[in-house]
């Protein structure tokens, strides 16, 4: 009898283990942004929706943080986050992290430049903006990664 539970507790054990792997580990992502910043919460929260495990830290200082991160002029936006070797500036839609990570491309990182209206976390409505998501590198080349309407 005791052996026997303590079989089940182990199979329920492994069980449970194994299902959080087939679900896939919860990717984690740390965001840097501005603490008066509404919609960088609001990205959070569409990245949470999708899955991922979010650490914010407010900082009043986010061109320091956009320097050290390698951002070339004209990618940058609100926030800044890091997940894995990438960098993601601004409103970078989950599903394109989800892409960047399992493509594995040499890259710096994405960036959605500005605050598009429409892009994950800068809805209005039904107003949508036209916007890419751009690859970058360390040598400051960039390629469109993917197009939204
Ligand atoms: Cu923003
Ligand atoms: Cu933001």
């Amino acid at each position: 009898m005791k052996n026997n539970a303590l079989a089940l507790g182990l199979m329920a054990a492994l069980g449970f283990s194994t299902t959080a792997l087939a679900g896939g580990a919860a990717q984690s992502i740390h965001v840097y942004k501005s603490p008066t910043c509404g919609c960088c919460s609001d990205w959070i929260d569409h990245l949470e929706e999708n899955g991922f495990r979010v650490n914010a830290t407010d900082t009043n200082n986010m061109g320091r943080i956009k320097a050290n991160a390698g951002l070339i002029a004209g990618l940058g936006s609100c926030h800044t986050a890091f997940v894995g070797d990438y960098v993601i500036e601004g409103h970078v839609p989950a599903d394109d992290i989800k892409r960047l990570i399992s493509e594995a491309p040499q890259a710096k990182g994405l960036s959605v430049p500005g605050m598009p209206i429409g892009s994950p976390g800068m809805e209005m409505g039904d107003r949508k903006d036209h916007y890419n998501v751009i690859l970058f590198n360390e040598a400051g080349q960039t390629r469109i990664f993917s197009r939204y309407n």
